[in-house]
């Protein structure tokens, strides 16, 4: 046992099994069903947390009707097709030494048509808050229908080999929307008072238990929204759960954040702050005497379940996106060698960034989340066929990660970074507001290259000629690119270049936050990538006191962080600051005056002052090198990734990397 981590590593009884240590790998939607059934990708990816050390796997929700069919990765419903596939991952997840649940779902009036087409059903016919629907007010005959589609649902986890289920009651869900006055305004059996508004959800735990027996887990997962008057809190939340507690109705609590009403929470980003859900999990111990109460919501790290632990808010910790992030999580803490976590950087970009586009799940610090298949953690450390010489050119993540993998299968790899330090434009990144995370993520790519034995060069450009004479069998070109300095946006295609571009007041973000370059007091900023580049750049600008105008063409600012549930804190944040924003708008002219800002709904075109423009625009690829190792006759494979290949985001930068490295 870790002497660093007492209080994770301990076991803790629930109801008829033993959880090894203290962390689960909470429910989450990774929407990798195959036409409606637990295929390979499930498996592999489970099967990996469960090998990583997490002492209990929540399989993502089964829909337990028609109704609350809500992605397009979503389990079959009713339907014993499903059987034989999770009867895979219980065995593959059991053999691991883990406890594995499922969690059962019905979001009622928040449902998604497009993939269930149905309409939602609801306590009180009240509106989506996922859509533009309204939803059908619940007959008694259909409370009905539903309560059966949860007791069978457990009865068929059951039969799948599960150890126990999960009702979903979280974030204004159908249970929860019977909890809550706002969401159940009926006035029968189901809805007023207090007892009667817990009837649904005792039904369920009852008839669940009823239908299973003893030796089977129930969890209730649960969520607050302090932020939202109408929405669940703690205070409420607390006595309903005492409520169900006192009738032993389920063995654990979990309970998460944010709600329907307010999505930021729930999957928290580097916005919000750590260990979000701790002060819910705290009154919830006060509360129950009999269940377990797991606290859940952006604890990233070994260190921070331990704490949580140890303050004695919770009994159980659920770590989701770190290990996402890194599927040994918990096996490295208690081998005592946290520092090897490799850290989730709280970006949501490939977890929820791609179940919010209905794709399945993925991770931009690991892309093997999801690919556990093709690209097993295993066969980053096989060796590979022969160790060959590797010279990896470019420290930016594309080359960190080629370099890393490359190392771990055996291969002598050097690295040759141009400049001072590792980490290339997403160094930079890191440097935005609330965003060091990244920091940390490239430190732990340099301890990870230290030990594993590659030679890292600093400040050591090369060019053509030198690289072929490090005589290496093989040339990673990961040199990544440099801004266009055009100022292009896709809104004006004809314009190639704003006119004026050329101008020393006008500047990449990429000079900005290297302090290359000093913009003046008003600046404004071309937002054509919609993207952390632009916003977070015209954040850093507003937090030095500059007066920032945002101009872009997408119809609102921090268009693709919307698919993280990132963008309306970030708006927030900014328009705090002072930014003030156009959009659906480009800069079609720059001079002594400033900007001219044409509206692109109208065609008009304005001036804005400013001192510098600063371009968030699309970069184009560094490949020099490849034409000069050519020249220089080098006779050696070349390979290209990240950037230098195609100027895109880290995350294909990694993903380059990480199938390269396992190809080498
Ligand atoms: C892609 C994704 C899908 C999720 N889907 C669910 C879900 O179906 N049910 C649920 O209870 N929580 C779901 N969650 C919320 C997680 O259980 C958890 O509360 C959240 O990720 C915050 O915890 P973390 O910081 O450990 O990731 C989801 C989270 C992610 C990242
Ligand atoms: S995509 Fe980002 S937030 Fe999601 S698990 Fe990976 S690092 Fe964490």
């Amino acid at each position: 046992m870790s002497h660093a981590f007492p209080h994770l590593a301990s076991p803790l009884p629930l109801r008829h099994v033993t959880l090894r240590n203290r962390i689960t790998f909470g429910a989450h939607t990774a929407n990798m069903a195959d036409d409606g059934l637990p295929g390979p990708r499930h498996l592999a990816y489970y099967r990996e947390r469960a090998r990583g050390g997490a002492a209990m796997v929540v399989v993502e929700p089964v829909p337990v009707h028609p109704t609350a069919v809500l992605t397009r990765g979503n389990f079959r419903v009713q339907d014993d097709a499903v059987i034989p596939g999770f009867r895979t991952i219980t065995e593959a997840v059991h053999e691991a030494g883990a406890v594995v649940v499922q969690q059962l779902y019905h979001v009622g009036q928040h449902g998604d048509f497009d993939n269930s087409y149905r309409e939602s059903w609801s306590p009180s016919g009240l509106p989506s808050f996922h859509d533009s629907d309204g939803s059908h007010a619940l007959t008694e005959r259909e409370i009905a229908e539903l309560t059966t589609g949860f007791i069978d649902a457990a009865v068929r986890a059951k039969a799948c080999g599960f150890d126990g289920v999960e009702i979903f009651a979280a974030y204004n869900a159908l249970v929860d929307q019977f909890w809550l006055p706002w969401s159940n305004r009926r006035d029968d059996a189901w809805g007023g008072s207090f007892e009667n508004r817990m009837r649904f959800s005792a039904e369920i735990l009852r008839g669940i238990r009823r239908a299973v027996g003893d030796d089977f887990v129930i969890g209730l997962a649960t969520a607050v929204d302090p932020g939202v008057e109408i929405a669940l809190g703690t205070e409420l939340l607390c006595e309903v759960a005492a409520w169900h507690d006192e009738r032993e109705l389920m063995d654990y609590i979990t309970c998460g954040t944010g709600s329907y009403f307010n999505f930021g929470p729930i999957i928290p980003t580097f916005l919000h702050a750590d260990r979000l859900g701790l002060p819910a999990a705290e009154a919830l111990r006060g509360a129950v005497r009999h269940a377990k109460v797991q606290v859940e919501s952006h604890i990233r790290t070994p260190e921070g379940a331990e704490q949580a632990l140890a303050s004695g808010a919770a009994d159980l910790v659920s770590i989701v996106r770190g290990q996402i992030a890194d599927p040994h999580l918990v096996r490295k803490a208690l081998e005592g060698r946290p520092e090897d976590v490799r850290g989730c950087i709280s970006c949501n970009q490939m977890c929820w960034g791609r179940r919010s586009r209905d794709y399945w799940i993925s991770c931009l610090v690991n892309p093997s989340a999801g690919r556990e298949g093709d690209w097993p953690l295993d066969a980053e450390t096989s060796p590979a066929p022969e160790r060959r010489r590797i010279l990896v050119v470019g420290g930016g993540p594309a080359g960190l990660e080629t370099a890393r993998v490359a190392a771990g299968r055996g291969h002598e790899v050097t690295l040759a970074e141009a400049g001072p330090q590792l980490g290339g434009a997403f160094r930079l990144a890191g440097l935005q507001p609330r965003r060091e995370q990244i920091t940390e993520l490239i430190a732990w790519y340099e301890r990870q290259l230290t030990a594993l034995g590659v030679t890292v060069l600093r400040s050591t450009p090369l060019d053509g000629a030198e690289a072929a004479a490090f005589g290496a069998d093989a040339v990673v070109v990961a040199t990544g690119s440099q801004p266009a300095g055009t100022g292009f946006q896709r809104a004006v295609p004809g314009q190639d270049a704003i006119p004026g571009a050329a101008r020393r007041d006008v500047h990449a973000i990429e000079d900005v936050l290297s302090h290359q370059a000093r913009p003046g007091h008003r600046v404004v900023l071309v937002d054509d990538l919609g993207d952390w580049r632009g916003a977070g750049t015209a954040w850093y600008l507003a937090e030095r006191g500059h007066q920032v105008t945002l101009v872009t063409g997408w119809p609102m600012v921090g268009f693709t962080i919307q698919r993280t549930a990132g963008d309306g804190v970030l708006r927030s944040r900014l328009a705090a600051l002072g930014v003030t924003w156009r959009v659906e708008s480009a800069v079609v002219g720059w001079d002594d005056a400033g900007a001219r800002v044409r509206d692109l709904l109208t065609g008009e075109e304005t001036p804005v002052g400013a001192d510098s423009l600063v371009l968030a625009t699309t970069n184009v690829p560094e490949d020099s090198l490849v034409g000069e190792l050519a020249a220089s006759g080098y006779a050696g494979e070349v390979h290209l990734v990240g950037d230098a290949l195609a100027a895109r985001l880290a995350v294909q930068a990694i993903v380059d990397g990480r199938r390269l490295g396992l190809g080498l």
